[in-house]
């Protein structure tokens, strides 16, 4: 029933509006029929240690519903001349997170900042933050559910001790929404926090998010601070991370998908020094994996797959008079390896329930669970006490859209009580400050939160 709700569905889907599949109804009992739940796939022993290594759940409760009866364009035939505001999506094509929690995924290849802290050479610490840059959004492949819009005052935190790291959240601004997060390293070697600020964007038949925001690394040992934006993109443009201590670069360009698919999924970029001398060439795809080579062997690789090209063609030509071209060329699917690159990063593959599971990395499965114990030491306004994911994570869908909307009721009326009393919304983690390395306004965190002092927070659920 608001803007940032449509936002956070567009965050992942893009409506087209010239889809004419047919409606054939959107009740909750079709729903319920369309569940098909396979204890097979229940984790049930969720935290267990093994090799003294915290286990965290590799699977949801219950798979998810079925949305193949319903299609977007029958739920927006239905809003014909509603304003855009007043249009709300049916559960059902959310996904069983917060957009805090969505925003974490972003940690799931931290491993890739712990080697960049380990590594001497500059340019090979560059490279592993690009690497970083890119994997973020390899989570973002195929996951079409909206996330739950987070309420102003939400947060959410996670440690991993294994992988050397907590993170916490907070939903700091309503309208605009803008959520603000904040990572560091358990042993002092990083520093990792952005703010995102979605915006929408209206293209003729369809509407998409452009998220907006700054990213900034700090690799502390090495006195190195990397700064980049437009994450959770449409997953094409160009992402430049930059070196603040001596303005050297490296530029990514994701490219759009091209004729023929043929440039689905690629990024290609550079690395540069204050010269802008290239340094070394970054490619791959964000779906599967990045190299790097040295310019000379890219350039002559290039040159000779050109060579190899024209050959081809031709003797395709002379084969089309021949017979009849029933062999189309074929897509080519993983990335052509240049000779003498390094493999930077590679994607692990989604386990196998993960399609009816809202296509959920292992990572993503793990971001709702509510461990034993953790009960009594997160702070009372974490995502994870959210009734409604809760009941959607569990597959209670009535009982998940009425607490959405309870939820965006109590905040309405408390923003109303607000408006009365003059009395003004005080984030609780973060505040509003510039940014040392763009000198940009941005939401830096004002520490405290792992101190456990949770007096004073509202009361949100
Ligand atoms: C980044 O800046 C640091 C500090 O001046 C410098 O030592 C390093 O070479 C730079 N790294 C890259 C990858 O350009
Ligand atoms: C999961 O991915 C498949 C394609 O691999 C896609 O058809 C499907 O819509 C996706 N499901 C969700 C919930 O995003
Ligand atoms: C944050 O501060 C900047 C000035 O530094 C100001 O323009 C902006 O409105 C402030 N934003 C909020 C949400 O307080």
């Amino acid at each position: 029933s608001n803007l940032e709700d449509k936002f956070y569905y567009h965050i992942s889907v893009r409506i087209s509006l010239d889809s004419d599949e047919s409606y054939e109804g959107v009740s909750e009992a079709s729903f319920k029929d369309a569940l098909v739940f396979d204890s097979s796939q229940r984790d049930n022993g969720s935290v267990h240690q093994e090799n003294g290594i915290k286990k965290h759940r590799t699977s949801l409760p219950v798979p998810m519903f079925s949305r193949n009866t319903i299609s977007v364009w029958s739920i927006l035939k239905k809003c014909i001349g509603l304003e855009l505001s007043k249009i709300t999506m049916p559960i059902v094509f959310n996904e069983p997170l917060s957009f805090l929690q969505r925003i974490t995924e972003y940690m799931e290849h931290i491993y890739l900042i712990n080697r960049a802290c380990s590594l001497p050479d500059s340019i090979e610490r560059m490279k592993a933050v690009a690497a970083f840059a890119v994997s973020a959004v390899a989570s973002q492949w195929d996951r079409t559910g909206k996330p739950f819009n987070p309420l102003l005052g939400e947060t959410y935190e996670l440690t991993r001790e294994e992988h050397g790291f907590r993170l916490v959240s907070e939903q700091v601004s309503h309208h605009p929404p803008i959520s603000a997060f904040h990572a560091e390293s358990l042993v002092g070697d990083f520093v990792f926090h952005g703010s995102i600020y979605p915006k929408l964007k209206f293209w003729g038949k369809s509407v998409e998010a452009e998220p907006k925001g700054t990213i900034t690394l700090e690799l502390l040992k090495h006195n190195e601070a990397y700064t980049w934006s437009k994450l959770w993109i449409e997953q094409y443009g160009t992402v430049e991370i930059v070196n603040h201590s001596t303005g050297d670069k490296c530029v990514l360009n994701f490219k759009p998908c091209g004729m023929f698919g043929k440039e689905l999924h690629k990024v290609e970029g550079y690395i540069q020094d204050k010269s802008k001398k290239k340094c070394c060439i970054i490619y791959g795809k964000w779906t599967e994996c990045m190299w790097s080579v040295d310019p000379q062997s890219y350039e002559a690789h290039k040159k000779s797959e050109k060579k190899g090209e024209n050959r081809k063609q031709k003797q395709e030509q002379k084969a089309g008079q021949n017979d009849d071209a029933d062999d189309m060329p074929e897509v080519q699917e993983t990335v052509c390896v240049v000779p003498g690159s390094t493999l930077l990063w590679r994607i692990d593959s989604r386990p196998a329930h993960s399609a009816t599971m809202y296509n959920f990395t292992n990572f993503a499965m793990s971001l709702n669970e509510l461990e034993p114990g953790m009960e009594a030491i997160l702070a009372p306004t974490d995502c994870r006490f959210r009734p409604d994911i809760r009941a959607m994570e569990n597959g209670r869908m009535d009982d998940a859209s009425r607490e959405k909307e309870r939820l965006e009721e109590k905040q309405r009326a408390a923003r109303k009580d607000r408006s009365k009393s003059d009395k003004e919304w005080s984030t609780r983690w973060f505040g509003n400050g510039t940014n040392p390395y763009t000198g940009l306004q941005d939401w830096l965190y004002t520490g405290g939160y792992f101190d456990r002092h949770y007096q004073d927070l509202p009361d949100i659920y």
